[in-house]
C-alpha cells in the first residue's frame, strides 16, 4: 500500500509553504507509511499532548520554540504542570513555572487554545463520525468511545502535525473496519455498579487483560461520566482506544456488531473491589480525567459541613470551573483545593506525598510512575471520607 498525496500536499512536503509546515507534513507521511494509510484525511480538531514542562522538558521546549506556523483547526493542550494563576499556592518552584510559561507562550504562538485539559468534550462540541487527531489517551477513548468520533492515539507531535496540516493519515481507527470489538467483557450485572470509582477499577481491571484490543462489554449500563472513567482506566492500564458497551456507546446501538465467535472473559463486582488496596494515604486527589460540572457538584454535596484533615486536590478545566463557582466555593470551604490547567498526574505537587488515594483508574496506573507516590483506588465516597476522616 502506498501513501498518495494531493498536489497541494506534494507542495508542502516540498517546503513551500515554508519549514515548520514541511516538517509536520513529514511527520504525518512518515506516520502514514508506518501504519499503512493510502491518503491523508482533514480533521475537525486537534489536542496536542506534551504540555507539562516536567514531561517535556529542555528538549522539548527548544523544539516547540523553534516552530513558526499556526493551527489549521481548533486545537486544544493538554494539561500543563501547574495551575497558571494559583501555582505559588500548589508550591511550585519559581524555575519550573517559568519554564512551564515559556511552553505555554510556545504552544500559543502556534495558535494553539490554552484551555490547558484532558476533557476538551465538555468545551467544545465534537461530534459522531468527525475525524480528530487527539492525543491524551483518555479523550481519545471518549472520543471514540462515548462520541464515535474517529481519532488515533496520537503522539504529541503527531497530534501537532495534524493541527498545524489540518490533516492526519487514515489508518487504525479512522477506518470503520478497524473499529469492530476483538473481545467480550461478560460484567457481572449488579447494583453496585454505580459509583463512578467502580468503574475506574472495572477499566484498571479490564485494560489489562484488553492491552491495545477492542473490547466489547455486557451487563452494565454506566452514564457518560462512568464511561468517562471506565476509559481512562482502560487507556491507561492497557492501551484501549476504543470501546463499546452493549446497547450504550453509540457505535454499539449504531452498529450490531456480532460478538458470538469473540472471546468471552466473565468479570465480577468482588474481583474488580479487591483491585483497590488497603493502606493509609496522605492526600487524595479527584478529577482524573478532568471533572464534569455534575461531578463537581457531587464532590461539593460530599464535602457540605466537613474539613479534610489531608490535603484534597480536585482538577477541572478552568472554564468549567468558572462555570460552576458555586460548587468550587462550596469545596475550598472544605480546605479542599480546585485547581484548573494541571493534574494530579503531570504536576509535581504531588510529588511531595507517600500514598496518593485517587477514584481514577488511570490515576492509579500512572501516579506511581510520574509522580513517585503509592497510589490507593477508592470510590468518590471513600476519597472524600479518607479525606476528612468522617
Ligand atoms: Fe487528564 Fe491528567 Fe488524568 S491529563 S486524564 S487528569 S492524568
Amino acid at each position: 500500500m502506498t501513501l498518495a498525496l494531493l498536489p497541494e500536499e506534494e507542495r508542502i512536503l516540498a517546503g513551500e509553504q515554508g519549514e515548520t509546515r514541511q516538517m509536520m507534513m513529514e511527520i504525518l507521511v512518515a506516520l502514514g507509511k508506518v501504519f499503512g494509510a493510502e491518503h491523508l484525511i482533514p480533521i475537525r480538531s486537534a489536542q496536542v499532548s506534551g504540555a507539562s514542562f516536567k514531561t517535556i522538558g529542555e528538549a522539548g521546549l527548544e523544539w516547540l520554540s523553534g516552530l513558526d506556523a499556526r493551527v489549521a483547526v481548533p486545537t486544544v493542550l493538554n494539561p500543563v504542570g501547574m495551575d497558571r494563576k494559583r501555582w505559588r499556592e500548589m508550591g511550585i518552584p519559581e524555575g519550573f513555572a517559568g519554564k512551564q510559561e515559556e511552553v505555554i507562550a510556545a504552544y500559543s504562538r502556534l495558535g494553539v487554545r490554552l484551555d490547558c485539559t484532558c476533557t476538551p468534550y465538555y468545551l467544545y462540541k465534537t461530534k459522531f463520525g468527525e475525524h480528530l487527531a487527539w492525543s491524551e489517551s483518555s479523550a481519545v477513548a471518549y472520543a471514540n468511545s462515548v462520541i464515535g468520533a474517529r481519532t488515533n492515539r496520537e503522539g504529541g507531535p503527531g497530534a501537532l502535525a495534524g493541527a498545524i496540516i489540518g490533516k492526519t493519515p487514515a489508518y487504525g481507527l479512522h477506518l470503520v473496519e478497524r473499529r469492530r470489538p476483538d473481545l467480550v467483557f461478560a460484567v457481572e450485572p449488579s447494583p453496585e455498579w454505580n459509583d463512578t470509582a467502580l468503574y475506574g477499577a472495572l477499566g484498571y481491571f479490564t485494560g489489562k487483560i484488553a492491552g491495545n484490543r477492542i473490547p466489547f462489554l455486557t451487563g452494565i449500563r454506566p452514564k457518560r461520566d462512568q464511561l468517562k472513567a471506565l476509559g481512562a482506566a482502560m487507556a491507561a492500564s492497557g492501551a484501549v482506544a476504543l470501546y463499546h458497551v452493549d446497547g450504550i456507546t453509540p457505535e454499539a446501538r449504531v452498529f450490531s456488531y456480532p460478538t458470538d465467535e469473540l472471546e468471552k472473559i466473565p468479570v465480577t463486582v468482588s474481583e474488580v473491589r479487591l483491585t483497590a488496596a488497603e493502606m493509609q494515604p496522605d492526600a487524595v486527589a479527584l478529577g482524573c480525567p478532568h471533572c464534569s460540572p455534575e461531578e463537581l457538584s457531587g464532590i461539593a454535596r460530599q464535602l457540605d459541613g466537613k474539613r479534610v484533615r489531608i490535603p484534597l486536590y480536585v482538577f477541572a478545566a478552568r472554564k468549567v470551573i468558572e462555570q460552576n463557582h458555586g460548587a468550587v466555593t462550596l469545596i475550598e470551604r472544605s480546605g479542599a483545593k480546585v485547581y484548573a490547567d494541571t493534574c494530579m498526574v503531570v504536576s509535581p505537587v504531588m510529588e511531595q506525598f507517600g500514598l496518593v488515594m485517587v477514584n481514577s483508574g488511570k490515576a492509579f496506573a500512572y501516579v506511581p510512575d510520574m509522580c513517585g507516590a503509592a497510589v490507593r483506588l477508592g470510590t468518590t465516597d471513600e476519597c472524600i471520607k479518607t479525606a476528612t476522616g468522617t
